[in-house]
């Protein structure tokens, strides 16, 4: 979910509704905004559905300010108006993100005092604390309530008797301040702030803040005040916008050679065919003692974190796996101090990865983050990393992010490579490959309009294969997740050499495959696969360095060679291709697929 809010003299309300628009990829279920108005009455509007509709003809008086917003992803409660936030009890309005665990045990006991409950949500109980809280500051009411809380929560609260400030509180859900010229705003994320705020300060964990029209202070659950160095983001307006591009999506496509040679930029050593990768916080002799690499992250991330375990475990010797953050950390892993652990996420905010993060650094493990947004939770969690510089992402379904972080790993493994025994050639090799990236994704963006006609066919079917072999694997499965997230066809990937343990017997005509078939080590085991798909009539899209002849596919993209270690990360871009241009021959609304979110800050 995302929330804003804004204080200083001008109408809140153009502000709030700006900023959510730009938020929206964080929920789209339902929307809403609260505003004091110019006589001191709390002005609310709310609805299910996205920031556009909902609220889109508000009448000339419906101003003021302060104000707050939100646009919801459901977790508790479906999408209603009345499950929209803000909620409210009294003058007290509020947005929550997170989730209040003990909702259900604090409403009943609210319920005998008296409150009366308009909504299902969990995030109502905290309107109704704060109303109920005995205190003059609105500060020393949201504090007194949240102690009642147990959960998570990034809250942006306004008192219509109160109305010179806004107070916010963030437990484990990202809150962002934004200073501007005799206003404050506030967020959720950075993206809502893009050309209102000079500078930009993130809470912590267990922080309050109360901003004013000319400032702010933080202070902690306990009451003690904490000192906030403002930071410079660089908040360029254009990056946040859709510019010429139909969809987000694929303004993202496009922008992956400017972000791949952006993650690369100084990060290549040409003397010692090496990586510098300033931001690790781990020297040569810590590195050498690494005997385990464990990459955890979530969906895309988790996908390119596969690509990286990969990448590390050829270049370097190391053995390295990946796995969802989400079930690493409810297993009771064995930490050792031996294993470099390393978290990849676009937002930095997932849940699901910070907790892992947490978890593991609560029992010894060093954590390495691969970052996309600079100062985000994760970011400020791991003890060193490497960020991506992908610029901002706002689709759904992640693209330039992904590719970056393949990068990422990509350089991570040639510098944990260099200092072992990957051999100054071996190390050249590597580097004039990833330096080669930017331009021969060029080439296959160039092929856009051949793979919007293969899409077209592609979309024909309720369902498909995406097969791939140990590189081609993890490709396989992170193009699946593209069709699926946007197109809502069925896919399912599968390692081509498990074809035959099970899923031959779905392959029919009406079932296509998309096989990565890249010219390496195992391209005559992939040709055997194809071949195996054949003989059962299955239609087979090949995604390939070298044609396989008409006997093995019907339709072939063809894709330019890169190093062997290397070719996942360039195999990967036409399956973004092909999943957006299958949705949008199927109609779709690209950049907010049904059911996601493209931050998901709650379990
Ligand atoms: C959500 C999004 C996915 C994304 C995943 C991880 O589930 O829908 O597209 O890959 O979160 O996000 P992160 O920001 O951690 O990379």
């Amino acid at each position: 979910c995302g929330i804003v809010a804004y204080i200083g003299s001008r109408d809140a309300v153009p502000l709030l509704v700006g900023g959510l628009q730009r938020l929206e990829y964080r929920g789209y279920d339902s929307a809403g905004v609260a505003v004091v108005g110019r006589n001191g009455e709390l002005r609310v509007r709310k609805a299910k559905g996205r920031v556009g509709q909902c609220l889109a003809d508000l009448p000339a008086r419906f101003k003021g300010s302060p104000g707050i917003g939100h646009t919801r992803w459901a977790t508790h409660g479906e999408p209603s108006d009345a499950n929209a936030h803000p909620h409210v009890a009294g003058t007290v309005a509020v947005v929550h993100n997170g989730i209040i665990e003990n909702a259900d045990e604090l409403r009943a006991k609210l319920a005998a005092d008296g409150a009366v409950f308009a909504s299902e949500t969990d995030s109502e109980v905290l309107a109704h604390l704060i109303a109920r809280a005995q205190a003059d500051e609105l500060e020393e009411a949201v504090r007194q309530a949240l102690q009642e809380v147990v959960g998570t929560y990034g809250i942006a609260v306004v008192d219509a008797a109160r109305p010179d400030r806004i107070v916010l509180a963030r437990n484990g859900s990202p809150v962002v301040l934004g200073i501007g010229e005799r206003e404050m705003f506030a967020a959720s994320d950075v993206a809502a702030l893009a050309g209102h705020a000079r500078q930009v300060v993130h809470l912590d964990d267990g922080e309050l803040a109360v901003l004013e029209p000319g400032g702010f202070r933080t202070f902690t659950l306990e009451k003690r005040a904490t000192t906030k160095l403002p930071s410079e983001v660089g908040l360029d307006e254009e990056s946040y916008e859709r510019g010429e591009h139909r969809h987000f999506m694929i303004k993202e496509i496009r922008e992956q050679p400017a972000a791949v040679a952006r993650a690369l930029t100084g990060r290549l050593d040409t003397r010692f065919h090496t990586a510098h990768l300033g931001g690790l916080n781990l020297d040569p002799r810590e590195a050498r003692a690494v005997r385990r690499v464990k990459i955890i992250g979530c969906g895309s991330a988790y996908y390119a974190g596969q690509i990286g375990a990969q990448l590390i475990e050829e270049l370097t010797r190391i053995p390295a796996d990946a796995e969802p953050a989400s079930e690493f950390r409810y297993r009771n892993p064995v930490v050792s101090p031996d294993t470099l652990y390393v978290a990849v996420s676009q937002s930095g905010e997932t849940y699901d990865t910070l907790t892992a993060v947490q978890e593991l650094q609560r029992k010894g493990g060093r954590v390495l983050g691969l970052v996309n947004v600079v100062g985000s939770a994760i970011a400020r969690q791991c003890d060193g990393g490497i960020y991506l510089h992908a610029g901002p992402e706002q689709s759904v379904a992640s693209t330039k992010a992904y590719t970056s972080m393949t990068v990422a790993f990509a350089l991570l493994a040639l510098y944990l490579g260099r200092i072992r025994d990957l051999s100054p050639d071996a190390g050249r090799r590597i580097a004039n490959g990833l330096k080669a990236l930017p331009g021969q994704i060029e080439r296959i963006l160039a092929q856009e309009d051949r793979i919007k006609e293969v899409a077209g066919a592609l979309a024909e079917y309720r369902s498909a294969f995406f097969v791939g072999r140990v590189r081609g694997y993890p490709v396989a499965r992170e193009g699946a997740q593209k069709l699926k997230e946007i197109s809502y066809i069925h896919a399912e990937a599968y390692p081509g050499s498990e074809l035959k343990h099970g899923p031959l017997a779905l392959i029919c005509p009406e079932r296509p495959t998309v096989a990565i078939v890249p010219d390496d080590e195992l391209l005559a085991k992939n040709l055997t696969t194809l071949g195996e798909i054949r003989a059962r009539h299955g239609r087979i899209l090949a995604v390939a360095h070298t044609a396989p002849g008409p006997a093995l596919a019907d339709d072939v993209i063809l894709v330019p060679k890169n190093e062997p270690e290397l070719d996942p990360i360039l195999l990967s871009v036409p399956l973004q291709l092909l999943a957006y241009h299958a949705a949008l021959a199927l109609g779709h609304d690209i950049d907010k697929p049904r059911n996601l979110a493209k931050s998901v800050t709650v379990e």
